[in-house]
């Protein structure tokens, strides 16, 4: 089956390092179609059992999101029809799969869908990959307490407190990455998951380094990008290359800050994403006065 891209380089020998490469995919909800005739069957049925239309619109804009991240990794056609051919299945554990005309593809996704935009990440094969999407918010103390390790809480009391919200929405992001690539989510003690490195600087350019340890000693490595207002994880085992991007990220201007996605609060529109990518398609930066 032609894959987009290269496929990962095998080690020559034993002492090099396989590195997996993960494929990702963002869309804002205004992009995904009103009818329901590029979903499956399964997906329709599973569609029509959710009751609250929040949950409808995350869970199609994941949808859409993944099939549209699968037509271009695996290089099928990515007509309607052909969409409605892929269905993304929730497995036993909540865990996307993926599937074309009832057979299972061989790749491994995750999904985050947050604030009306969703990625999706794409691997080869059957890996242990997660990815996870956040505003950056304020968090109690309590939820501190809560959900972090002894060293995690440590390490956000050293931080300012102009820092905390990014530092604390960058931990729990990695966390979550990891959680997904149990294939376990939040059913985990998130102290059972610790992350151990995370280095680099906040701008919606290139990729930083991660490190989640979960409590058996596997690591998962990774990478994160985020800025003042939004952050991407996403790690894996065996450890991954930074992230290709399926389509540019439009990185748009807000005051001090970056933001490549829709950010309702402040009132960036998808309308705003798409002027700014038709104006300049490598770095437009469109200026909101928020
Ligand atoms: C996975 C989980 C942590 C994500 O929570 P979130 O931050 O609200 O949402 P995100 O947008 O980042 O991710 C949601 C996606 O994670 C994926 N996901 C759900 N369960 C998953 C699991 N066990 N492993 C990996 N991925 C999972 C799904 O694709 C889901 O989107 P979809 O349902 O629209 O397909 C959370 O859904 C969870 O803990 N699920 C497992 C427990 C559970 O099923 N509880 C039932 C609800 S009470």
């Amino acid at each position: 089956m032609p894959w987009f891209n290269t496929q990962p380089r095998r080690p020559r020998n034993e002492s090099e390092t396989w590195f997996m490469q993960i494929y990702l995919l963002e869309q804002t909800e205004s992009v995904v179609p009103t009818g329901d005739n590029w979903l499956g069957q399964r997906e329709i049925i599973a569609l029509h059992r959710m009751r609250f239309a929040k949950r409808r619109a995350d869970w199609r804009l994941g949808r859409w999101t993944a099939k549209r991240a699968l037509a271009a990794c695996l290089k099928l056609p990515d007509s309607i029809p052909a969409l409605a051919e892929v269905e993304i299945i929730a497995g036993s554990s909540g865990a996307p799969e993926a599937f074309r005309a009832n057979a299972p593809l061989p790749v491994t996704i995750s999904l985050s869908h947050r604030a009306g935009t969703a990625i999706c990440s794409v691997v080869r094969g059957n890996a242990r990959m997660g990815c996870d999407m956040e505003l950056i918010e304020a968090h109690s103390q309590a939820f501190v307490t809560d959900y972090f390790t002894a060293e995690e809480q440590t390490l956000i009391a050293h931080t300012s407190a102009a820092e905390k919200p990014r530092i604390i929405t960058l931990l729990w992001s990695a966390k979550e990455s990891a959680s997904k690539a149990l294939r376990q989510g939040l059913r985990l003690d998130t102290r059972w998951l610790s992350v151990t490195k995370m280095v680099g600087t906040w701008e919606m350019h290139g990729w930083n380094p991660l490190h989640v340890r979960y409590r058996d000693g596997r690591i998962f490595q990774g990478w994160w990008q985020g800025n003042d207002w939004l952050l991407r994880t996403v790690v894996a085992d065996p450890a991954p290359k930074p992230p290709i991007l399926l389509e540019p990220l439009i990185p748009i201007q807000v005051g001090s800050g970056i933001v490549t996605t829709e950010v309702p609060q402040l009132g960036i529109t998808a309308t705003d994403l798409r002027q700014a990518g038709r104006c300049d398609a490598t770095a437009l930066t469109l200026r909101h006065t928020a």
